[in-house]
């Protein structure tokens, strides 16, 4: 697979895979090194985190990989985020689930990440959700100084809106690499809230988080998810993929705004999937086609 250079010092696959569910595919750390080189053979070599995952466990069981291979660190690209404090046994002193994108908070949470990913640098660290008790100037602070001293490479968001993204971006000579936000044929947001049009204008490559709706769309409970299953269903068959997918995968991939799906299974069979959908091409019509049974009924 191509790579995507985001920057200088970025190159990421176009393919990532997601560790969000990590601590539910009951692994050893030997399963789990076999899966990440597996996946980095076909290409997949980027690998997305974030401090909260598996009630803050999934870093540092992703962590112990490198114990059992040490040299693998260099060869992928790890991205992950910060900014979400979540309820937990972990923190008893906290009382809500609240954003904190203080200086301090992002450089406790880097530091915290660092040590469960047991690397010295991140490639990418994203701010989880937009905080609407952001200060962008302080988040800006704590980004420089991570960044001056090598601690993170790049930076980027997740979930933002446009004017959310320029505020923060704003505060830099540099800018933000992405903004990683949920796409899929379930999930028109981003089509219809003027990101899509931002991150074409701005050449900036959108991360699409649970592609496959995290598994709903081949389970749909309403009629909006039997709909876009049957359309999946009936162009896979006309085009001749044997799953939807592929289908799925292609809808993103094919998009001019260059998406780049971030993988959520724990089975190494249908990342393979993902990757083989790089080179499938939808018409536009196959595109709309998806997109209409989404909606529920033909563009205006
Ligand atoms: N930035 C954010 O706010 C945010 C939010 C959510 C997620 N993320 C990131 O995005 C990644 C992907 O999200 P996601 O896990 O929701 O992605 P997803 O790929 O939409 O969903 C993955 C789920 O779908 C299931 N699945 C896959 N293929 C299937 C099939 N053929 N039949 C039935 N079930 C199937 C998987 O189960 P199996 O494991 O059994 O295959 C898994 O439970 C996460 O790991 C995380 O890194 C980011």
């Amino acid at each position: 697979m191509k790579t995507i250079k985001l920057f200088d010092n970025l190159e990421i696959s176009p393919i990532v895979q997601g560790f969000w569910r990590l601590n539910n595919w009951d692994m050893s750390n030997q399963d789990l090194l076999r899966f990440v080189e597996e996946a980095m053979d076909m290409g997949v070599t980027t690998f997305d985190h974030a401090d909260v995952y598996g009630d803050y466990t999934c870093e540092a069981l992703f962590g112990q990989i490198f114990k059992l291979k040490p040299g693998l660190r260099e060869k992928m690209q790890l991205v992950t985020k910060c900014g979400i404090k979540m309820v937990s046994d972990k923190f008893p002193e906290r009382k809500i689930k609240h954003y904190d994108t203080s200086y301090e908070h992002i450089i406790a949470s880097v530091e915290q990440s660092l040590k469960n990913l047991q690397t010295d640098h991140i490639d990418l660290l994203l701010i989880h959700r937009p905080d609407p008790f952001m200060d962008p100037a302080e988040t800006a602070r704590a980004f420089e100084d991570l960044k001056s001293k090598g601690k993170v490479l790049n930076f980027g968001v997740s979930n933002f809106t446009r004017m959310q993204f320029e505020m923060l971006d704003w505060h830099f000579d540099w800018h933000l690499a992405t903004n990683q936000v949920e796409i899929s044929p379930y999930n028109l947001e981003h089509f219809q809230n003027g990101n899509i049009e931002f991150f074409l204008r701005e050449e900036i490559r959108p991360m699409a988080w649970s592609p496959l709706s995290g598994g709903k769309i081949f389970k749909p409970e309403d009629e909006r998810g039997i709909r876009i299953k049957n359309k999946l269903e009936e162009i896979a068959e006309r085009i001749g993929l044997e799953d939807i997918e592929k289908v799925i995968y292609a809808w993103l991939l094919t998009h001019p705004a260059g998406i780049i799906p971030i993988v959520g299974t724990g089975k190494i069979e249908r990342l393979k999937k993902a990757v083989q959908s790089v080179d499938i091409e939808l018409t536009r019509e196959q595109w709309f086609e998806i997109y209409v049974a989404s909606m529920g009924h033909k563009v205006p």
